[in-house]
This record gives structure tokens, C-alpha cells and sequence, in this order.
């Protein structure tokens, strides 16, 4: 992180808000070589103060301020005082845990203009703002900000006052910054607070060894699609080149929509059946669909849902669908799973998708069934995973995100149905 800095000829003044014992002051102080330095250290926690002063004492080209505050509460009220901010580099890994809405962290970015869920993008915002025209700030942070709506204030604000200079993603999701067991990616950020955008460099590797970085420069127009109003932030594969899954059309331009499997089971339990049964359907989870489709499986789930007054809304017409499933972890060879049921392969009127399916469907109906031979190759290939993986750092692949991606035309999801079959 330290090495990512240009440290010029002005006087620097660094922040290192949450400084712990001062490690990454201490590394900046080291690629700063010969230049001398003033640092301010926030850190809340008085147990790690020793420990800071130690670091600091030793940091021979550093001139250090401890500072025992909460940063976020001063760098509010520094900001409402309008002081002047004084920072010209700034080095964080900030604190992570959410923050709810009436949480006393939450009101306080508030007054800055943000509207935030998490502690450690309150605390990005507060250290930019604590920071010159110019200044160069490098983080560690989850990846969770770039996409999703939980955080597009916090896209919207920030895109707003840095220009992106460099993007690292770690691709093994590490524990560190587990949220709700959903283990997430980290990235290392190096922005400029006020700074013209330009292209950005994109580099990555498997962990912090480093041993496989890669790198390449990218237009921002790949990093943020022109015009996207969500402004989701896409880490393109340090190695892949521009894709052309970008330049497609939107699902709802084809007639079709995806939902989430209408049937979630453990509110229906009373009317789960694990055999067909008289007035009973298919029910249907991932589990049908391995290894090429069978209905009914034996193992532990249930086969069919019985079809009544209460169940009725939750059911689709028996037809030809295309299917992912809901989560798969980045390690698997393909994010996107999608598998196709044949209009022929149940004889039943209606039939129940499980939850943990998304359902790609015309009106709530079936496909026809070139089209969902054509959608269910695209979405199997290399190219759809490459780009999937360039914006979700998670296990869970959602109705939104299957929405958010480009499509072949009907045409030409149509002509490759034929490549299917020939
Ligand atoms: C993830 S640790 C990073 C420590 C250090 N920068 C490092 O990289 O080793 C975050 C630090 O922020 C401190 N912290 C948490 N909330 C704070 C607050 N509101 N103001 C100042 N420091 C805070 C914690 O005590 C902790 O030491």
C-alpha cells in the first residue's frame, strides 16, 4: 500500500486514521525514505497506544502526533467548522462492522452527505474529507461498496470527490472481513481526492504474497459503465481484454425477466410431499437439475408440492425454463450455473420453483424453446463468467444481478441454440 504513493517535493502531511500500532505509517515511512514527515495517528483504542508510541519512535524521518479521538465524530465536526482540511496523503484499514440506521456513526457521515450501512466506508469518507485537493489516499477495504444498493450513496459520493487511480483485488476472499458469513474479496484503493479521471490501473492477485500479480491499465468506461445510474465499480480481470458482453442489450429487451424461485419452502412445509402424490406438482431445486435433468430424485429433498388454494400463487405453468442457481461460491469453475427444463420433461399444469433457483421467464410463462437453448448456452459461457466475476465479490448470484447483465439478441441467442445442436 505504501509503495503506491508519489511522495513529490511538498511538505507531507499523512493521516492514518484507526492507526492500531501505527504499521502502516510505519511502511509509509520507509518508502518515504529520506523525506521527512508529519503524521497524525487517530487510534480510539487506548491499548494500542504503546505500542503506536514505540512504532512512531522508531520511524526516524517521522514527526508523529498520537491522537486519541474517535475520527469520525472529528473529522464531522472539523468538516461542519469548516476547517480546512490538511492532509496530503492518507493510509488507511479502516475499522468494518455495520452500522445501523440509528446508530450514532450513521448520523454523524450524515452531516457530511452520506448515507452509509458500514463503519469502514464512514471511515473512507471521513478521511477524504480530511484531505487537500491533490491528496493521495490508498485503502484497504472490503469489495462490498462496488456493487449492490446498500452502498450507492456511498458510490455516488465518493465517485464524486476521488478520481480512481489504481484498483488491487485480492481474489482469495479472506475472513478478515467476513460479513454475515458471506466471505468477502478485499480490495486496495489509491485515489485522488479532486483528481481528473483517467484510465486506471487494474492489478491482482491470489493473496499477499503477491507472487502472481498481474496488471494493466483499463479505460474507466470498463470500471464504470457509461451511464449506469446504479454506478456499480467492475474489477475487469487483471488478464482478460474488453468484453464484448458489455455491448449487448438489456433481458428486458428480449420480453424475458428472471425471479427468484416463488417457493420458499420452510413456509410451505405442511404442503411439501417428498413422492408425487394425487394433487400434488413437481416441485423443483437445484438438486433435479445435476448432472443433466431427472425428476423425481431420491435424497433429501422433497419431490412435489401439493397444489391447493393456499399454494396456488407460488406455482408456475408447467413450460420451458431457464434456471441458475442462487449461490455458488467463487472457487467453482462457473459463478453463473444455469440449466434448462425442457417444455416436455414434467406432465403436470403447474409447477414450483424452490427458492434457491432463479427463474428466467416471459411473463411469468415459459420460453420458447430455441430462445432458452440459445440464453441457457450464453449464460454457461466463459465470457458471462468472466464479466459476473468482475462485480460480485460474493457466494450469491441474485435476480438483479442475472438483470444487470447484457444479452445477445433473440436472433442471435436463437443462432446459437443451432451451435448447440449441431
Ligand atoms: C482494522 S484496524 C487497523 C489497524 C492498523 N491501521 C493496521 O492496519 O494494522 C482499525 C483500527 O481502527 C481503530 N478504530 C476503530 N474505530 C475508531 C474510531 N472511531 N476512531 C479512531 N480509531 C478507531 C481500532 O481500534 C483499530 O485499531
Amino acid at each position: 500500500m505504501a509503495s503506491l504513493f508519489d511522495f513529490g517535493d511538498e511538505p507531507i502531511e499523512l493521516l492514518d486514521p484507526g492507526a492500531g500500532i501505527g504499521s502502516l505509517t510505519a511502511a509509509f515511512a520507509h518508502c518515504a525514505g529520506r523525506r521527512r514527515l508529519h503524521a497524525s495517528c487517530f487510534e480510539i483504542d487506548p491499548h494500542y497506544h504503546a505500542g503506536l508510541q514505540e512504532t512512531l519512535r522508531a520511524l526516524r524521518n517521522v514527526d508523529a502526533q498520537i491522537l486519541s479521538l474517535d475520527f469520525i465524530e472529528s473529522s464531522v465536526r472539523w468538516t461542519q467548522a469548516s476547517e480546512q482540511p490538511r492532509y496530503t496523503h492518507a493510509i488507511a484499514n479502516p475499522p468494518y462492522r455495520k452500522i445501523s440506521a440509528d446508530s450514532r456513526e450513521r448520523r454523524l457521515v450524515s452531516k457530511l452527505g452520506l448515507a452509509t450501512s458500514n463503519l469502514y466506508s464512514a471511515f473512507l469518507a471521513c478521511a477524504i474529507a480530511q484531505c487537500v485537493r491533490g491528496a493521495q489516499i490508498v485503502a484497504i477495504v472490503p469489495r462490498s461498496f462496488m456493487n449492490g444498493p446498500y452502498f450507492k450513496s456511498f458510490r455516488y459520493w465518493l465517485l464524486d470527490r476521488v478520481a480512481l487511480i489504481h484498483i488491487h483485488l485480492f481474489e482469495r476472499r479472506d475472513s478478515a472481513f467476513a460479513d454475515d458469513k458471506v466471505l468477502q474479496e478485499n480490495v486496495i484503493l489509491k485515489m485522488v481526492a479532486g483528481g481528473m479521471q483517467g484510465d486506471v490501473t487494474v492489478s491482482s492477485s491470489t493473496d499477499d504474497r503477491f507472487a502472481d500479480l498481474r496488471e494493466r491499465r483499463v479505460s474507466f468506461d470498463e470500471i464504470v459503465t457509461p451511464g449506469d445510474d446504479e454506478l456499480f465499480i467492475h474489477v475487469p480481470a487483471a488478464h482478460t481484454q474488453r468484453m464484448a458482453v458489455l455491448n449487448g442489450i438489456p433481458l428486458r429487451e428480449l420480453g424475458i425477466d428472471v425471479c427468484t424461485g416463488p417457493v420458499v419452502d420452510f413456509r410451505l412445509r405442511e404442503h411439501l410431499r417428498q413422492q408425487p402424490q394425487e394433487g400434488s406438482v413437481p416441485l423443483l431445486y437445484a438438486t433435479h437439475f445435476n448432472g443433466g435433468f431427472a425428476w423425481p430424485r431420491e435424497g433429501r429433498k422433497p419431490n412435489a408440492i401439493d397444489a391447493n388454494s393456499q399454494t396456488q400463487s407460488w406455482l408456475m405453468p408447467n413450460g420451458c425454463y431457464v434456471v441458475t442457481r442462487r449461490f455458488t461460491s467463487k472457487e467453482e469453475k462457473r459463478r453463473i450455473v444455469a440449466h434448462m427444463l425442457p417444455a416436455d420433461a414434467l406432465s403436470a399444469n403447474r409447477i414450483g420453483f424452490e427458492n434457491h433457483l432463479n427463474v428466467f421467464h416471459r411473463d411469468k410463462r415459459g420460453l420458447p424453446e430455441r430462445l432458452a437453448i440459445g440464453l441457457c448456452a450464453y449464460l454457461n459461457s466463459q465470457e458471462v463468467d468472466d464479466y459476473f466475476r468482475t462485480f460480485s465479490g460474493h457466494t450469491q448470484v441474485n435476480a438483479t444481478d442475472l438483470r444487470r447483465l447484457k444479452y445477445p439478441s433473440i436472433a442471435q441467442l436463437e443462432a446459437l441454440a443451432n451451435g448447440q445442436e449441431n
